[in-house]
């Protein structure tokens, strides 16, 4: 596409700088099917921009972002938890930008930007839970546990997989959920005891119920979006809304501060956020409410209003302070002891 926009300019010269402007450095912090299929569509209807993608958890696109803080390599990083976009923000990594589809989205979208003085915003929202293996409970004669409390249930030793926290937003939410449910102290104690059921701490947040999907664990704490996921595409998955309440997620967008392809970023930024765009995520199975309002929430997403849900205080558990130091406790307290 490249080489024909430049072939049409003539005989022009073309200077590096502007043939640089024909590209677009995406971090994505979702699901790896709707990344792609974000791309194919943005490329299809902007030939005169590249897009190079990468995949990345939410909490490695933060350090990836911060690692790049003085040469940025990264244009726009769309997905993922908000925590650690709002901490990009306050870190000064993130540039502020008030988009024109603001005024259409749905007002927890715009309180993101609200929050972060508009260095952030809000692509879609899910509420935070857990899916298990039906098969796999019912041959072990395991009740399907309903609270956040049964997670720590002997019988469920070996069977549980969560994310960690340092890598993962989906993981971190859940830290910061149990931290507003039951306080600080009594969150890791929590966590302690639920270790002891723990088999592994996964790199990606929704990587645990893929494994429940194909029989490798009982149970994975996850986004119940992801959990529907995989029971969509056919896998025992139950899905479970803690009985005692639950986080969720403002999945979140930036653009880089500093970064090399400005005028490309606000493209990808306005298109992604209109109604038309939101509206493709169920084709890519991927069942996050939308946050253009008009946009139509998919038939299989969880219904935010039917679930118990916390007053999740976005402001306080995405700031830098709070969030590095929370990872930093999870570090010494979880992260440390030998798994079993
Ligand atoms: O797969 C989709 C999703 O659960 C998003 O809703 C969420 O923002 C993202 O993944 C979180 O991924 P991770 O926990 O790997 O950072």
């Amino acid at each position: 596409m490249k080489l024909l926009k430049y072939a049409l300019l003539g005989g022009l010269a073309v200077s590096p700088a502007s043939a640089m402007a024909d590209e677009l450095n995406l971090i994505c912090s979702a699901d790896v099917v709707i990344c792609e299929k974000l791309v194919s569509e943005f490329e299809a209807s902007h030939s005169d921009i590249d897009v190079n993608m990468v995949r990345l958890s939410s909490g490695e696109a933060y350090a990836k972002i911060r690692a790049e803080a003085r040469n940025p390599q990264t244009d726009l990083w769309w997905g993922g938890t908000g925590d650690p976009h709002l901490q990009a923000g306050q870190d000064g990594l993130s540039a502020k930008y008030e988009s024109p589809m603001l005024g259409e989205l749905q007002d927890w979208a715009q309180g993101q930007a609200k929050v972060s003085d508009y260095h952030t915003v809000g692509v879609y929202s899910g509420a935070l839970g857990w899916g298990y293996n039906t098969k796999i409970l019912e041959e072990k004669g395991i009740a399907p546990p309903m609270c956040w409390a049964d997670l720590l249930d002997p019988a469920l030793k070996g069977e549980i997989q969560i994310a960690d926290p340092n890598s993962s937003g989906t993981a971190y939410t859940t830290l910061a959920t149990l931290v507003q449910l039951l306080g600080e102290d009594e969150a890791f104690d929590f966590l302690k005891k639920m270790h002891a059921n723990v088999s592994q701490y996964t790199k990606s947040g929704s990587a645990p119920v893929k494994a429940a999907a194909r029989g490798e664990t009982g149970l994975g704490i996850v986004f119940q979006h992801d959990a529907v996921a995989q029971a969509v595409a056919g896998f025992p998955i139950g899905v479970v809304a803690p009985c005692e309440g639950t986080g969720y997620e403002i999945g979140s967008m930036s653009m880089v501060e500093g970064a090399q392809n400005p005028e490309a970023a606000k493209t990808f930024y306005d298109w992604v956020l209109t109604a038309e765009v939101q509206s493709l995520m169920p084709e890519a199975g991927s069942f996050q409410i939308p946050s253009n309002a008009s946009a139509k929430p998919p038939k299989e997403a969880p219904d935010l209003s039917t679930i118990k849900l916390i007053d999740y205080d976005f402001a306080e558990y995405g700031s830098a302070e709070r969030r590095k130091a929370l990872l930093a406790r999870w570090d010494k307290e979880i992260g440390s002891l030998p798994l079993q």
